[in-house]
C-alpha cells in the first residue's frame, strides 16, 4: 500500500518534473541586545512546521556555524529574532559568500534589528527597523494577495503584534510588499524621521536577495515584521504566513534542488544522512534522521501552484489504495 502510494507520487513529482529530496535549513536565533523570550517557541515552531514542508531544519545560537563549508549545506539561512551584533567579520563574509553563490534568506521580526552596521545584511533583509509603537491589536492588510506567504490570509488581518517603523524603503532595493500595517487602526505617536514609503511595509520579498555582491547569484529572500509574542507563532493564520514565504524562497531556482550548477544546498544524494558537527550549539537541534518520505522537497516546489492538485492526488490515492 505504502509502495504504491509513493510509486504514485513519485510519478506525480516526476511528472512535475521537481527534484525529491528534502530542503535543509539553518534557524539562527542569536542575540547580542534585546532578547525575545519568544525564540524557543519559534523556533520549535518552526521545526515542527518544516516536517510537513518536508524542511529539515537544524536550529543553532553558535556563530562559528558561519563558514562557507556548512552554510553550503543549506537551501535557506533564517534568521530569527536577532539582535544586535550577531556575527564576527569572518561569519559575515561566510554569509556574503552564501549569499553570491545563491544561497536563499530568511529574516524575521527583529533580523531587522542586527547587524546594523553591514550594508549587505540590511539590503538581503530589505530594510533595517527603526522603532515600534507599544504592542497592540492592529489590521494588517493583504496587498499582495497572490503570495504564497499570504494566500491563506483575510484581506484584512487582526494581529496582536509591533507594528514595525523602518529606516528605509525595502521597495528601493526591489523588495515587493505583501503586507501593510493599516495605520488607521492602531495608535503610533512616532516621531519618524525616516521614510519607509507607503503603504507601510510590513512584509516582502524579493526575487533577487539585495545583499548579492556584484557579480554573484542572488537567490531569493523573505521577510516579515511579525512575531513578537509567543501566542502569534501558536497561531495557524501566521505559521501559514511564515511558512508560506519559506516555501516560496525554497523553490528558487539558484540552489541545487532546481539548478544541477548551483554551489548551495542540500543534494539530493546526501542530504538525508547529513548531521553537521556542532548543530547544536546552545540551543538543541532536531533530529537530522529523515525517513524518505513521499512529502518531497518538491510539495515545497510545487506549493502555491501546484501543492493542491498534489495534496489532492496524493490524498485520493491514498484512499483507493
Ligand atoms: C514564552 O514561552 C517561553 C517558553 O517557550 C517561556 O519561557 C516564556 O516565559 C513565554 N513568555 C511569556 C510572556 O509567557
Ligand atoms: C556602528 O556604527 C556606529 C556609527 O559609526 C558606531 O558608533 C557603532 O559603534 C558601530 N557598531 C558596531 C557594532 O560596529
Ligand atoms: C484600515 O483600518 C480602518 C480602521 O480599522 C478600516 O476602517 C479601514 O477599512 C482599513 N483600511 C484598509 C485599506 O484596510
Ligand atoms: C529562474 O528564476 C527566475 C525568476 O523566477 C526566472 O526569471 C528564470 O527564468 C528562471 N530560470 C530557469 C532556468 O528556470
Ligand atoms: C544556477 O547556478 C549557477 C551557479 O551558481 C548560476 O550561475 C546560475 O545563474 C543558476 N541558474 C539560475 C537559473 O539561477
Amino acid at each position: 500500500m505504502r509502495l504504491c502510494r509513493h510509486a504514485l507520487a513519485v510519478s506525480v513529482l516526476a511528472t512535475v518534473g521537481l527534484a525529491q529530496h528534502p530542503a535543509r535549513g539553518l534557524i539562527y536565533s542569536a542575540t547580542a541586545d534585546f532578547r525575545h523570550d519568544s525564540i524557543p517557541t519559534a523556533r520549535d515552531a518552526l521545526i515542527s512546521r518544516g516536517t510537513s514542508l518536508n524542511v529539515q531544519f537544524d536550529a543553532t545560537e553558535d556563530a562559528t556555524r558561519f563558514t562557507d563549508a556548512v552554510l553550503a549545506q543549506y537551501d535557506v539561512v533564517v534568521f530569527l529574532m536577532n539582535t544586535g551584533e550577531v556575527l564576527d567579520a569572518n561569519g559575515k563574509n561566510a554569509l556574503q559568500k552564501y549569499l553570491d553563490l545563491g544561497g536563499n534568506f530568511v529574516a524575521i521580526h527583529s533580523a531587522s534589528d542586527c547587524l546594523r552596521n553591514t550594508t549587505f545584511y540590511g539590503r538581503e533583509v530589505g530594510a533595517f527597523f527603526d522603532y515600534h509603537p507599544e504592542i497592540q491589536n492592529a489590521i494588517v492588510d493583504v496587498i499582495d494577495a497572490t503570495h504564497p506567504s499570504t494566500s491563506m490570509l483575510p484581506a484584512q488581518w487582526s494581529v496582536r503584534d509591533e507594528m514595525y517603523n523602518f529606516k528605509s524603503d525595502p521597495r528601493s532595493v526591489g523588495a515587493v510588499v505583501v503586507l501593510s500595517a493599516n495605520e488607521s487602526s492602531y495608535t503610533d505617536p512616532g516621531p519618524r524621521n525616516f521614510d519607509q514609503g507607503t503603504p507601510h511595509p510590513t512584509a516582502w520579498y524579493q526575487e533577487h536577495g539585495a545583499g548579492v555582491d556584484a557579480g554573484g547569484t542572488a537567490g531569493r529572500s523573505f521577510y516579515t515584521s511579525l512575531g513578537h509574542l509567543n501566542e502569534t507563532w501558536q497561531d495557524n493564520l501566521f505559521l501559514g504566513h511564515v511558512s508560506g514565504g519559506i516555501s516560496w524562497v525554497l523553490q528558487s531556482n539558484t540552489t541545487r534542488a532546481f539548478n544541477a550548477s548551483a554551489q548551495v544546498g542540500s543534494s539530493g544524494t546526501s542530504s538525508s544522512s547529513h548531521s553537521p558537527s556542532g548543530s547544536a550549539g546552545s540551543t538543541s537541534a532536531p533530529s537530522t534522521t529523515s525517513a524518505p518520505s513521499e512529502a518531497s522537497h518538491s510539495v515545497v516546489a510545487a506549493a502555491g501552484i501546484g501543492a493542491s492538485l498534489l495534496a489532492a492526488l496524493m490524498a485520493l490515492a491514498s484512499l483507493w489504495i
